[in-house]
């Protein structure tokens, strides 16, 4: 007989037998989500949330929680530096990890030689490809090297063979790539369709911890983040990382969004090379070296979790044509960007109004705080009248948030910023500091330091 399921709304949570395009609880459209009854039998598993478990359940005794064994996280290390500063030292036993990010992202490339690293070190491992044949993963494992071809692969989308050789095998860590293209028999739905995804991820996340596998879930996400594959597994999983990057760029961050073995607010840099992802230790070098200099580029000083880190913010501003004008932003928030532009307009004397105005992280890095408000203004108002902020051949770094009034306010770990940028000789650092407290002030302090003097507007 097969399992028997029911349609739950992951609005509301109506339940109903039949599928709806839009749920008849909530009248939201393209909700409805199939899942599968627990079984009738006690101590039966299954992910429903019906009562149907309940009746012959026994009470579990509740314990301190000062009795409750705890044996220090011993962890595994995947001898890829920045991806285990990410997991907060490696990666846990028995831990279900999510790693989201764009298709050609590197997903499979850091999994497969983290895995490799592992095996080297004697862990037992296994990689669970659903989306490429074995010939397809060898070639990739060639070109990483090391000892990416120790990996055992099994090429496979039945979600029960699947976790029957998890139970053989026993691995200290499996990769399941991707966590889409695994397929429940016992429900209807599409591999990669929400119920699917679900199923797939409580199973594997059973396996994980009762077995004491560590499993690391590779998941596809669009652009948009439209898919609703690893969106609805967040709240299941241990770790939730994110991909970041353009494709078209060589620079990748790693970061994450969810840990509970660690802090989210660490960022791993990454570069992708012709044999393989190599890690970016000292990423603000990199990005220090390469800044242009020229009008419109300011060096900020970011903090990507707890590590500071210098990145350019280059703009563009060019007479426009269009209304509204064109408001490109990449690797700044949108919004944040046109706040910017209107403390500017308000407050700094540079309205933009009939311009196109583009701004940019260089190398495709995402800086997404605050602290990048000042280096925006700075960056568009050396665009918008031709110069040069740096001096004696450096350019010039800032950070610091703007205030809706024009001033300039404080963030995290000043101290932790000005000593990057004095590591690489960038100073002064303009920063909220006791001469600057306005947008106003910092903008005459930043065009009068200039090499080229001009009237600031
Ligand atoms: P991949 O890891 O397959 O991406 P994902 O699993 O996230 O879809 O690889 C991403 C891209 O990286 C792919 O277009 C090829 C490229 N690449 C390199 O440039 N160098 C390499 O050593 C490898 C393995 C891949
Ligand atoms: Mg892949």
């Amino acid at each position: 007989m097969p399992p028997k399921t029911v349609f739950v709304c992951s609005q509301c949570g109506n339940e109903s037998p039949k599928w709806h395009g839009r749920c008849p609880g909530c009248g939201e459209w393209n909700t409805m989500v199939e899942e599968r009854l627990p079984e009738p039998v006690p101590g039966g598993s299954g992910g429903g949330g019906s009562s149907l478990g309940r009746r012959s359940a026994k009470a579990a005794r509740p314990v301190p929680l000062e009795q409750v064994e705890a044996p220090a996280l011993a962890r595994f290390q995947t001898g890829i530096g920045e991806l285990d500063r990410v997991l907060g030292g490696g990666i846990v036993p028995g831990s279900l990890v999510l790693i989201g990010g764009a298709p050609g992202i590197g997903k499979s490339t850091i999994t497969g030689g983290a895995l490799g690293n592992l095996a080297a070190a004697g862990h037992s491992v296994l990689y669970v490809s659903g989306e490429e044949s074995p010939a397809q993963v060898r070639l990739r494992a060639e070109r990483l090297g090391g000892h990416a071809l120790s990996v055992p692969i099994v090429a496979e989308t039945d979600l029960e063979t699947v976790i029957a050789t998890l139970e053989a095998e026993r691995p200290d860590v499996c990769v399941v790539d991707s966590v889409q293209t695994l397929y429940a028999g016992g429900l209807t739905g599409a591999p990669g369709s929400v119920g699917q995804v679900r199923e797939v991820a409580g199973r594997l996340m059973r396996v994980a911890k009762e077995r004491q596998v560590a499993v690391i879930l590779v998941g596809h996400v669009t652009k948009e983040g439209a898919l609703a594959g690893p969106r609805v597994l967040e709240h299941l999983v241990d770790c939730v990382l994110q991909f970041e990057g353009e494709r078209e760029r060589t620079y990748r961050t790693l970061r994450a969004l969810k840990n509970r073995f660690g802090s989210t607010n660490e960022v791993g840099v990454f570069e992708m090379r012709e044999r393989g992802l190599v890690e970016v230790e000292d990423a603000s070098s990199r990005f220090v070296e390469e800044a242009t200099r020229g009008p419109g580029s300011v060096v900020l000083c970011a903090m990507e979790g707890s590590r500071p880190l210098l990145v350019e913010v280059q703009a563009l501003v060019a007479p426009s044509e269009l209304v509204p004008p064109r408001r490109v932003a990449n690797g700044v928030d949108r919004n944040r960007l046109a706040l910017v532009l209107a403390v500017l307009a308000r407050h700094g004397g540079f309205a933009l109004g009939s311009s196109d105005v583009f701004v940019s992280v260089a190398g495709g890095v995402r800086v997404d705080e605050p602290g990048a408000d000042l280096a925006i203004a700075l960056a568009l108002a050396s665009a918008a009248n031709g110069v040069p902020l740096g001096t004696g051949g450096r350019p010039l770094a800032a950070f610091g948030e703007l205030g809706l009034s024009g001033e300039l306010r404080y963030v995290a770990h000043a101290d932790r910023r000005l000593a990057e940028a004095a590591k690489f000789g960038l100073e002064p650092v303009l920063s909220p500091d006791g001469s600057a407290r306005t947008l106003r002030q910092a903008l005459r302090r930043a065009i009068d330091g200039a090499e080229r003097l001009v009237d600031a507007a």
